[in-house]
This record gives structure tokens, C-alpha cells and sequence, in this order.
């Protein structure tokens, strides 16, 4: 009896010892289905890295009919409806950090071809290596463009051009849209009305605070849903 105990200590007392080790059998041994043995699945909400790393290739597009936060709606004008852009006015409320926004983002996108003066000659085009000419932003009939057809053309492009509307948000459009519309007003152009003042802003946003204090407030209590906009700005 006691002999058959001290058998069953060693053979479990080596089960244990042997399940708790670090080299137990990780491989599921002959694989005739790889990919079924190894997942191939990305997780959800994942950074695309992995992707990359593995040398995956993926559609970096947003996915149709999907607004990303913080972008506008979308305002449904097609390409052609030159007659709705030219009527197209910014949505957004713009202060002066948004201009030097506006001018950075120009200084991406835009000045290669458009140069850094606005002036149609940017390096690509001086260099002859892009023949179209690029509009001269601040010179005949583009000086007094419409706000909302630079809008348009941020969106589609024209001819030559091609549409930045996946580099740019519908913000960030407008942002370079104030600057563009900026510097025209200094060449001689529209005056310039595209950016409130801070204080301006301030003062109607605490009147509009004292206004509704009377008033019934939201179950939620989200009213800072109204001036969310602002907290996207970077
Ligand atoms: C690769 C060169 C290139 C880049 C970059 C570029 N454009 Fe253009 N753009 C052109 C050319 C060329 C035209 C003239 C198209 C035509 O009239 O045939 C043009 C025309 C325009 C027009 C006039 C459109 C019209 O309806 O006549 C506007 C406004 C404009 N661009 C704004 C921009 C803005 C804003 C950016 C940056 C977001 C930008 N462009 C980036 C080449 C470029």
C-alpha cells in the first residue's frame, strides 16, 4: 500500500512539475491548413502598423457615406454646380490662430504650384517639370474668386488640379480658403471678414449663457454639445 502512494506522489508530483513548465508543447504539430492555424484576422481598432509591418496592403480611404469626427456634413454641391459654390459660405467660426492654420496648411498643400506669394509661380511649375499653369490666386479674375468657389476647388480640383479633399478636412478647407481670402484683400481684393474677433465671440457666447440661464436646461445637461466644434481645433 504504502509503496503504491509513494508512486502516485512521484507520478503527480511530475505532472505538476512538468504542466507548469515553461516548455510545455506549443506546437499543434504537423499543419496542413497554415491559415487556419494561425490567424490572419486584424483586430478592430487597431493602428494600421501591424498591417504595414506584415506587408499588408489596406484602402486608406474613409469608407463611403462615413463622416470622421469632427468633419463638417458634407454639402452635397457636385462639380459642376458652379452656381452653388459660388454662393458657398464658411460654416465654421474662425479666429485668428486658424489663419496661421490656414497659411500653414497652404504652404503644404497649395504653394508647390500656387507659390508661397499666391502668384501661380510655385517651384513645381517654375521648374517646368508641371506644365499646367497654376491660377495666380492674387492677380485678374482670381482675385475676387468667391470664397466658396476656392471651397470648390479644394474639393474637385479643376482641369490640371487635383482634388485635396482627402488631405484636408472641410475645416481645414476653410481655413485656407480665410487665408487665401486674406492676402487677396491685401492685393487689392474683397475686404477681408472671415475671422471673428476673440472677444467679439466671448462676449456673445456669455450673453447667450445668461440669456438661457432662465430657461429649462437639458435632461443630459450636454449643452456643450452647441460649442463642441471649438474643442476639435489642434
Ligand atoms: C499640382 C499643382 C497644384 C496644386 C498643389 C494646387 N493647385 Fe490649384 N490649380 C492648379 C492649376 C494648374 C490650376 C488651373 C486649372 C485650370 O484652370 O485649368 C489651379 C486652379 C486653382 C483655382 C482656380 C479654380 C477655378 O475654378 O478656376 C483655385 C481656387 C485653386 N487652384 C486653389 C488651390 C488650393 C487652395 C490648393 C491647395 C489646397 C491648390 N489649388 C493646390 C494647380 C495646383
Amino acid at each position: 500500500m504504502k509503496k503504491i502512494h509513494f508512486i502516485l506522489i512521484v507520478v503527480v508530483g511530475a505532472m505538476v512539475v512538468t504542466s507548469c513548465g515553461k516548455d510545455y508543447r506549443r506546437n499543434p504539430g504537423k499543419i496542413y491548413a497554415p491559415d487556419m492555424t494561425y490567424s490572419r484576422a486584424y483586430d478592430y481598432y487597431n493602428t494600421t502598423d501591424s498591417i504595414n509591418a506584415a506587408g499588408g496592403t489596406f484602402n486608406k480611404m474613409p469608407v463611403k457615406n462615413t463622416i470622421a469626427r469632427e468633419q463638417g456634413i458634407p454639402t452635397h454641391i457636385s462639380e459642376t454646380d458652379t452656381n452653388a459654390a459660388k454662393a458657398l459660405q464658411n460654416p465654421y467660426a474662425l479666429y485668428a490662430k486658424d489663419l496661421e492654420q490656414g497659411k500653414r496648411l497652404y504652404l503644404i498643400h497649395c504653394a508647390i504650384c500656387h507659390g508661397e506669394k499666391l502668384d501661380g509661380q510655385g517651384p513645381l511649375y517654375t521648374s517646368e517639370k508641371y506644365i499646367a499653369a497654376p491660377a495666380n490666386l492674387i492677380g485678374g479674375k482670381y482675385l475676387n474668386f468667391s470664397a466658396g468657389k476656392i471651397y470648390h476647388a479644394i474639393v474637385y480640383g479643376k482641369n490640371m488640379m487635383g482634388s485635396y479633399a482627402s488631405q484636408l478636412d472641410s475645416k481645414q478647407r476653410w481655413k485656407v480658403v480665410a487665408y487665401i481670402k486674406s492676402i487677396q484683400a491685401d492685393k487689392g481684393g474683397a475686404a477681408f471678414n472671415m475671422i471673428s474677433e476673440e472677444s467679439v465671440v466671448e462676449e456673445a457666447v456669455a450673453e447667450h449663457n445668461h440669456s438661457e440661464e432662465g430657461e429649462e436646461h437639458d435632461q443630459d445637461g450636454d449643452h456643450e454639445h452647441e460649442n463642441g466644434e471649438e474643442h476639435g481645433a489642434h
